[in-house]
């Protein structure tokens, strides 16, 4: 789960829904007779479903819901209430006719084969998201599932699989892609201020006791991965920036991974605190790690360590560095050092005014738009909702949701044998070596 930036409070701002998009597209059905939330005259709104409106589902809905030429017609959860919020925030929103789908696990099926939905927001538990995601392609709506998009190997071909047979665009929500410091490394690391990119570190180091379990400290259905799994089962916020930071799948892609965990003691620790030795959930064995150290190496031979570090009590980090053959940037210092233009030999110098002069367009764009709404979030979902738009490219592709998932899986065989190196599969059969960068060009 990505938290919300404190250190450096980024400005926000709202990007105008795009404006005159008008691609046409077989996948579209009749409109419902109900208010939009468009105004006379204008192209007729884009319609996006929401399945899973739980904490993250509600949290994207309500992004959704202040953008204009959008319209929410149907949501589905398997808990009633749940979806009752959901339409009621649509309801509040100004819109009207939000159909719910509640009758059980599988309900999802008909909110994806209506006729009028252009895309989906996926926001459930972890099995879901490949099954629904394939599902939702098949019946030509747009995909924007949340992390990660696959467990398994074979998910993440499916995904490839459906996604290239199809035609459909499929994109991990991976919001730290997004963030507005991350934007501007990026432009830095474009424009060759860092060199030829070497080494990258990244984590997730988040304590999410509080979402792996419940209110009464019981695992919920995220907690109940670290009974059976040891792995790194959050490694997309580590990763967001560091794919186009790298190149990964444009010009590079990960050619193997070795994985390592530590012994698990964080989780039982924060229960007994809590709740005292007769807490019956203690009497389970938890196999997850507490750190997960995860080192890649690309086929270009540079190197990134992802560390996952998500049941100990401390403070949030991303631990953010990327290195190239002039300079680095680190995340954590808040500094650059640019070999040749820092002031001071070898020395870090503020990050600040790299922030400033190489602010991402997309952020001033989003700036310049009046509204009061904005932010990682909320960039993110208008790239999404762009791209349903014009029928056209998501800004993270198929190959980027599944490269940003796979670590999970790879990771797990990796420690299952004794840190041993698994190959990470190609799953652009090759495209990368042509591919150009795309992510946010
Ligand atoms: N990007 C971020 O910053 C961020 C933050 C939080 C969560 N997430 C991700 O969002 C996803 C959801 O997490 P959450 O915290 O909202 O969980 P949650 O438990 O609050 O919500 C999940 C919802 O899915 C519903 N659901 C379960 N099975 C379903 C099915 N078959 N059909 C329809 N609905 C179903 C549940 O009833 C629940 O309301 C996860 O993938 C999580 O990793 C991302």
């Amino acid at each position: 789960m990505a938290r919300p930036i404190r250190r450096r409070r980024l400005l926000q701002g709202t990007l105008a829904a795009a404006a005159g998009a008008t691609a046409t597209s077989a996948l579209r059905g009749q409109a419902p007779a109900a208010k939009t939330a468009s105004t006379p005259g204008e192209p007729r709104p884009v319609r996006i479903g929401v399945i899973g409106t739980g904490g993250r589902g509600t949290g994207l809905l309500g992004g959704l819901l202040t953008m204009k030429g959008l319209d929410v017609p149907a949501v589905c959860d398997v808990r009633p209430a749940a979806a009752e919020n959901a339409r009621n925030m649509v309801l509040r929103a100004g819109r009207s006719a939000c159909e719910t789908y509640t009758a059980g696990e599988e309900d999802f099926k008909r909110l994806l084969d209506r006729s009028d939905l252009d895309g989906v927001i996926i926001a459930t538990p972890w099995e879901w998201h490949t099954p629904m995601s394939v599902y939702a392609m098949k019946a030509g709506k747009y995909v924007g599932c949340e992390v990660p998009i696959a467990l398994t190997v074979e998910e993440c071909w499916q995904l490839v699989d459906t996604c290239e047979q199809t035609g459909v665009g499929c994109m991990m929500m991976e919001n730290w892609s997004f963030r507005r410091d991350n934007l501007a490394v990026l432009n830095m690391i474009r424009q060759g201020l860092l060199g030829e990119i070497i080494h990258c570190h990244c984590a997730h180091s988040h304590n999410c006791m509080h979402w792996y379990f419940d209110g009464r400290g019981y695992p919920r259905w995220s907690g109940r991965h670290l009974i059976r799994r040891n792995c790194d089962l959050y490694p997309t916020h580590s990763l967001g920036p560091v794919l186009s930071w790298m190149d990964l799948n444009c010009g590079d892609r990960i050619d193997y991974v070795t994985s390592t965990a530590s012994r698990c003691l964080g989780i039982r620790g924060q229960l007994l605190k809590k709740y005292g030795p007769n807490h019956p959930p203690l009497k389970e064995k938890y196999l997850q790690g507490d750190i997960v150290t995860t080192v890649a190496r690309t086929v270009k031979g540079n190197t990134l360590v992802i560390n996952n570090d998500m049941q100990t009590p401390r403070p949030y980090d991303n631990r953010w560095e990327i290195e190239g053959t002039n300079g680095l940037y680190n995340e954590q210092r808040n500094a650059v050092y640019i070999h040749g233009v820092s002031p001071k030999h070898e020395q870090w110098e503020p990050f600040a005014p790299y922030q400033e002069k190489y602010d991402h367009k997309w952020w001033k764009e989003m700036q310049a738009s009046a509204g009061g709404h904005g932010g990682t979030d909320y960039l993110e979902l208008d790239k999404f909702v762009q791209a349903v738009r014009a029928k056209g490219p998501t800004p993270i592709s198929v190959y980027d949701s599944v490269v940003m998932s796979v670590i999970f899986p790879l990771s797990e065989q990796s420690i299952t044998k004794g840190s041993a190196p698994v190959k990470c599969p190609d799953f652009t059969r090759g495209k990368w070596e042509k591919s150009k960068p795309y992510f946010a060009v």
